[in-house]
């Protein structure tokens, strides 16, 4: 241990129990010199909180609903809705007042008694969930939660093979990468660990091809594993006829469906479940992000009893320490409520049409900047021609004060995800400042 130990920590505490910096422009300083020196300076670059903030990188303070605020103060409409974190926006106060009850009866969990809070989250998951899909498996994120899914998989039929989509996002443990689609995050762990066949996103016939010829060949996979509608690729949506076909085809082929849904589920495409916008019932069901109500970090899995059936006689051959304790649980007990009181998923339905419609009319008076607009509900993403001009239009939203999605390294689709929450009168301000930006990139080309 170093003698400055004491004092690093002490400095530190200081700062969570304290009230936002006197000095700004110091506490920025530090706060780029520790991320420099202990975390990555790699991340320092890609990052407009530090590069378009000025002489003061943004640094994140506190937070509201759909508004983001910096140490210095300067405020930002949060339309990232961290990657899908902020369904609810940040601090809903029912997940607070929930979580904060909790934290005052017990935090964690003793791992021996029955803890109340996991069996009621299941309960009422499976309120929400496709029919059928009535057990639950807690974890911590969303990538664990692919994991277990694909475990369950394997179990269920005893074969190792899966089939996913090209531009695929599944998270980045060596599993969940296996099924990853974007080479970059792949290469340089080569060999993934499992057998993948990679098939065209939205096209039943690839599906349909890629099975036949595993069949043929006996090497028949466990599971077809796809996010129903592509999040990190860049809102995709598919066919309206794609995943009734997809259901169709696994069904032929004996071969299970999950439905990554860890960044769609509850709400955010303006159904609770993106696959219930085709009436689909997978085998599983991946859940996460906005699970633990923007609150707490949460994922799961739910699937039919039958498929369970493999777990029963050993409940232990896939568990964890945390997954499913108590304040993950009381996050998303309060989260799964607030979206179904407040019937969050009509709400994105009806504002990302509103976003969705205002964007194409922009596309249409800055053609050569915005080319297209897809999504669904408040899952969207702006397209555009080179990364350059994402970059310039994301840079130009930031220094305004909005956040989107889009780094110098991958702008050319840049996500909008608010809050399912956000108040109409920030929708105005957003598109307000949307349509100065996109004038202010196609006049300087
Ligand atoms: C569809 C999907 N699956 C899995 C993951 C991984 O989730 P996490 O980052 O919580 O591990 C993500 C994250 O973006 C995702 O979008």
């Amino acid at each position: 241990m170093r003698p400055d130990a004491l004092s690093q920590t002490k400095d530190a505490l200081a700062v969570v129990l304290g009230e936002r910096p006197a000095d700004s422009q110091a506490f920025a300083r530090r706060i780029v010199t520790a991320f420099a020196d202990h975390v990555n300076p790699g991340f320092l670059e890609a990052r407009k909180s530090v590069t378009e903030a000025g002489d003061e990188a943004a640094v994140e303070w506190e937070g509201e609903g759909s508004i983001l605020r910096d140490a210095a103060g300067r405020e930002f409409i949060d339309l990232l809705g961290g990657y899908g974190i902020y369904n609810l926006g940040i601090r809903h106060p029912d997940v607070v007042a929930a979580v904060d009850a909790q934290l005052h009866r017990s935090p964690l969990h003793s791992q021996e008694l029955l803890d109340p809070l996991r069996a009621l989250f299941a309960q009422s998951l499976a309120s929400v969930a496709p029919a059928g899909l009535t057990r639950a498996f807690f974890c911590n994120s969303g990538t664990e939660a692919v994991e277990a899914a694909m475990k369950l998989a394997m179990w269920v039929t005893g074969r190792h093979r899966f089939i996913a989509a090209h531009n695929a996002f599944h998270g980045k443990t060596l599993g969940a990468l296996s099924l990853m689609g974007k080479e970059r995050f792949r290469a340089p762990f080569e060999p993934a660990l499992l057998d993948v066949t990679r098939v065209p996103f939205g096209d039943a016939d690839a599906l349909a091809d890629a099975l036949t010829t595993a069949a043929a060949a006996g090497q028949k996979p466990a599971a077809v594993v796809l996010e129903p509608i592509q999040g990190e690729a860049g809102a995709v949506v598919p066919p309206d006829d794609y995943w009734p076909a997809v259901r169709a085809l696994c069904d032929r082929h004996d071969v299970l469906l999950i439905a990554d849904e860890v960044q769609t589920c509850l709400g955010r495409t303006g159904a609770m479940f993106a696959v219930d916008h085709w009436d689909v019932r997978p085998d599983i069901i991946t859940l996460g992000k906005s699970l633990g109500g923007g609150v707490m970090p949460v994922g799961a899995i739910v699937s039919s009893p039958e498929l369970w059936r493999v777990w029963e006689a050993d409940p232990f051959i896939h568990s964890n320490t945390f997954g499913g304790n108590p304040l993950a649980c009381a996050a998303g007990i309060a989260g799964l409520h607030v979206t179904v009181r407040d019937d969050l998923p009509a709400r994105a339905a009806k504002v990302g049409d509103r976003i969705a419609h205002d964007l194409r009319v922009m596309a249409e008076r800055h053609p050569n900047v915005l080319q297209d607009v897809t999504g669904r509900g408040l899952l969207m993403a702006m397209h555009f021609a080179t990364n350059e001009l994402g970059y310039a239009v994301s840079a130009g939203l930031f220094r305004r004060g909005v956040l989107v999605a889009g780094t110098t390294a991958n702008a050319k689709a840049v996500r909008i995800e608010p809050a399912l929450t956000i108040p109409d009168h920030l929708v105005d301000e957003v598109l307000d400042r949307l349509d100065d930006t996109l004038s202010e990139v196609a006049s300087a080309m």
